[in-house]
This record gives C-alpha cells, structure tokens and sequence, in this order.
C-alpha cells in the first residue's frame, strides 16, 4: 500500500485523517518517519502555509507527504481569525483561550455566521497538488460537547443540531472541512491504484 507522510503535530488531527484514509493508503506520522520539530507556518494563505509545511518533509525525506491547513472564517470579523486560527489569542494560546476570545469578539452580534476551510498540499515525486474543503455554519453562543477539539464546542455546522463536538468523531469526519478535503484527496488518489 502506498505511504505518505502527514507533515502534524496534532495528534486529533492525524487520528481523523488515518481514519479517513485507513485502507487506501498508509497514513505515517512525523514521528514514524524519523522527524521532529517545529514546523514553520509563515504564510498568509491557507494554500501557503500547507505547501510550506509539505515541502518541510519533503526536503527532509524526498517521500511522498502532504500537510493540511485550516482556517475558521468569521463573517462579521471579516473572515478572521482565517488563517490565524490557531493563535488567534496569541502565541502557545489553548484552544480555549481561541473561543473566548472569538465568544467576546462576537458578543451582541447577530450574524453568526462563520466557515472552515482546508485546504491539503499532497507533494509527489516533488510535485504539489492542492485538494480543499470547505464547511459553513454558525457560531453558538457558549460551549456544547466535549468531543473533537480547537472550536468544535462553538461551531454548528448547517443543517444539523448540534456542535462538531457534541457528534461522534466519524459523523464530524464525513461533513467537516478537513473531511471534505480529504475526500477529494482521497478520489485523486483511487485514480493511481
Ligand atoms: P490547522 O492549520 O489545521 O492546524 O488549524 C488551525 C487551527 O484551526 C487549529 O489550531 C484549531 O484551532 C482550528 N481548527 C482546525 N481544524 C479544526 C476542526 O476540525 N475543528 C475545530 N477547530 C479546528
């Protein structure tokens, strides 16, 4: 089965992606592949910081990888915090220290709405390819679930009734961004076999 390296150090995000792709392609970590590190994310687009994290594995091992990035856009924040999502309440914040920050941020505000977009840089034979997800929903106004991770607690996707982390991890995976995303990876890559 053919192996690729997932340039994260985020556990959460590494299970739901070897889910996702679990008997298609071998799904290796950072550390099953010898590497550890910082990976640098210094662009201002989604598009870019996924390359750069790729490329971070790629000059370092020449095997195939790729690297995803995510950002939750705000439409009354005017698409914030986007690309800075992770460190929207500064450098080495908590993931709860984010929704605070985004609770107090949209407070009395009446346009919740809000989307997560991700886009995955796949880097073959040195070649990059780039496959996006995207899904829209509303900010809630406190925390439901324990599930998932990062704002899942504060984001209802549409069409359903509860937060990404009141759903069990496989229901997150089947409508969320990252796994829309990865399905699109995952068609180009049943095209190969
Ligand atoms: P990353 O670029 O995928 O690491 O995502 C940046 C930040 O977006 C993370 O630190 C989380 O705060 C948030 N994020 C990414 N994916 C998700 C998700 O599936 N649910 C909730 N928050 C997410």
């Amino acid at each position: 089965m053919k192996e690729l390296i997932f340039a994260t150090n985020n556990k959460h995000k590494l299970q739901e992606v070897r889910a996702m792709l679990d008997g298609l392609v071998v799904v290796k970590s950072l550390e099953d592949a010898g590497l550890s590190g910082e990976i640098d994310e210094t662009s201002n687009t989604l598009q870019g910081n996924a390359l750069q994290k790729a490329q971070w594995v790629w000059e370092r091992t020449h095997a195939d990888c790729f690297a995803d990035d995510t950002g939750l856009e705000v439409d009354a924040l005017g698409g914030a915090p986007g690309v800075y999502s992770a460190r929207y309440a500064g450098e080495h914040c908590s993931f709860d220290d984010n929704i605070n920050k985004l609770l107090a941020a949209l407070q009395g505000t009446e346009n919740r709405k809000a989307d997560f977009r991700t886009v995955i840089c796949l880097i073959e034979q040195g070649v990059p390819r780039y496959f996006e997800g995207r899904v829209d929903g509303t900010i809630l106004t406190e925390r439901y679930g324990t599930e998932g991770f990062g704002y899942d607690p504060v984001f209802i996707p549409d069409r359903f009734a509860v937060s990404f982390a009141e759903m069990p991890p496989d229901v997150k995976n089947m409508i969320s961004h990252r796994g829309m995303a990865v399905k699109a990876l995952t068609a180009y890559l049943k095209t190969l076999v």
